[in-house]
């Protein structure tokens, strides 16, 4: 089998995909919380290849930093000139010389790809050269068709040079394809652009193998799996599609998701059995959620982690870096970030913890601040386990304050304050008996002399 003999994996994605309308290349485009490209990475690294390449043209500069932060070991080649996918998999050519076993085309904009399916290819190739994953739409439309005569495929045809009887066939190209790398390279170098497109077709490495004597084999699969996207309202298709999916599966692993249809996940959210997340709730990339937790409605969640137990929101923001402990709540207009919560603490209403760390069963009152930013650097914030901090805390970092303190209401907390000591760092009041009254008194008759 191809596998055992090792598999590269080579991505198209030189595309400029003109039909989504945008200055962005179309595989950054995100889905689920993560670009296109990185979708198709994925799918790729389901296969373990020794190496993968990934063909960028478009955007080029733009897409290969995104491609190496995803996948530090792929290649990433630059396709110049858009002259066809045959063209494009040559371009990845000399990166995969080489490579023993299977190479495997895979595509920037087609996310759905499941690895078993992936996987049935590389089975497939135990019988056939070459290996094509098709795939029967409810419109055929104008995919390249499938010529399959006695269980071989003899040819792919593209729509544009298809005849009628050609392009009554159901069975469509979804132009995954996979052979020995080697052989794949060698067909691709006959291959030439005398087409209706004028382009260097992948598609006709088929025919030049039937026409060598190599055998060619259809694998097919769902048409939900091959879903390419190539404009604003098909992106918009298919994040509902994964939406389903995701919401689905984190039901089937228990979470109870009140109204599911209102709650967007990321493709790699973890939520634990029996977790809670009432409506209208945003998970960007890197959430988990541990067993039992609640996620109250309106609240938007990235890069966080909560533990077991613990309350947040309703509208709450947790952004990267958020450890939100064991029974601990965050509530309303309250956003943490880069910050731990110890077990227990509580932080209910309208505050903004960064670069805080706060120990367990730790009262953060209403209205707290931690100032972590002096407009150059960020500063740490350290508060000890029961500490006590007012209303409208200024906590002006980086500042520690002990186990067991309190800050006063309204204080603007500049110095360290020792565990179980009371810090208070305001104006002492002044009351002026009766001075309201005539203060409006006399701002009332200034109003009335300009009227008059
Ligand atoms: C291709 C197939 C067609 C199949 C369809 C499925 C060919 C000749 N045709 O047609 O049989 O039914 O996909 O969607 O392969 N790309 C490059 N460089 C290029 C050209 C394309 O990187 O020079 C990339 C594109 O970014 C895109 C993919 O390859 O992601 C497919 O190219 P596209 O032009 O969309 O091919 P189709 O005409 O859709
Ligand atoms: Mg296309």
């Amino acid at each position: 089998m191809g596998q055992q003999m090792g598999v590269s994996c080579i991505i198209l994605a030189a595309g400029q995909g003109t039909r989504m309308q945008s200055d962005r290349p179309k595989v950054l485009h995100s889905l689920g919380g993560v670009p296109l490209v990185v979708h198709a990475l994925r799918a790729a690294a389901a296969v373990q290849p020794d190496r993968t390449v990934v063909v960028v043209g478009h955007g080029a500069d733009q897409v290969a930093p995104v491609v190496q932060a995803a996948a530090p070991g792929a290649v990433v080649v630059t396709q110049d000139q858009r002259l066809g996918t045959g063209h494009a998999v040559r371009c990845a050519g000399a990166a995969l010389d080489g490579a023993a076993g299977d190479a495997l085309v895979l595509y920037g904009d087609t996310p759905f790809l499941r690895p078993q399916t992936l996987r049935a290819m590389l089975a497939a190739r135990a019988d056939h050269a070459v290996v094509v994953l098709g795939f029967r739409p409810a419109d055929p439309a104008r995919y390249g068709r499938l010529v399959v005569r006695d269980g071989q495929l003899d040819a792919i045809v593209e729509w544009k040079d298809a005849d009628d009887a050609t392009r009554a066939i159901g069975l469509c190209n979804s132009g995954v394809i996979c052979a020995d790398r080697a052989t794949l390279m060698s067909l691709l170098a006959e291959v030439r652009n005398d087409n209706k497109a004028g382009e260097y077709y992948l598609t006709d490495v088929v025919a030049i193998a039937r026409a060598r004597g190599l055998t060619a084999g259809v694998v097919e699969c769902d048409e939900d799996e091959t879903l390419g996207i190539d404009s604003k309202p098909g992106l918009a298709r298919a994040e509902a599609l994964l939406q389903t999916r995701l919401r689905t599966a984190a039901m089937d692993a228990g979470a109870h998701l009140v109204a599911p249809d209102t709650v967007h996940l990321a493709y790699d959210t973890v939520l634990g059995r029996d977790c809670v997340v009432e409506p209208f709730v945003v998970f960007g990339p890197g959430v988990m959620v541990a067993p039992g937790a609640t996620i109250r409605a309106f609240s938007h969640l990235e890069g966080a982690t909560v533990a077991s137990g613990a309350i947040i929101g309703p509208y709450a923001r947790l952004r990267p870096g958020a450890d939100i402990g064991d029974k601990a709540h965050v509530g309303n207009f309250v956003e943490v970030k880069n910050s731990r919560l110890g077990a227990g603490a509580k932080a209910n209403h309208l505050t903004y913890l960064g670069d805080a760390d706060i120990g367990a069963a730790t009262n953060i009152g209403a209205g707290t601040i931690t100032c972590n930013y002096d407009g150059v650097f960020k500063h740490k914030t350290t508060i000890g386990t029961a500490a006590f901090i007012g209303s409208a805390t200024m906590l002006v970092a980086p500042v520690t304050v002990g186990d067991g303190a309190m800050t006063a209401t309204g204080a603007v907390i500049t110095e360290d304050v020792p565990p179980g000591a009371l810090a208070i760092a305001r104006a002492r009041q002044v009351t002026k008996p009766g001075l309201a009254t005539k203060f409006m008194d006399r701002l009332r008759a200034l109003k009335a002399a300009r009227k008059g």
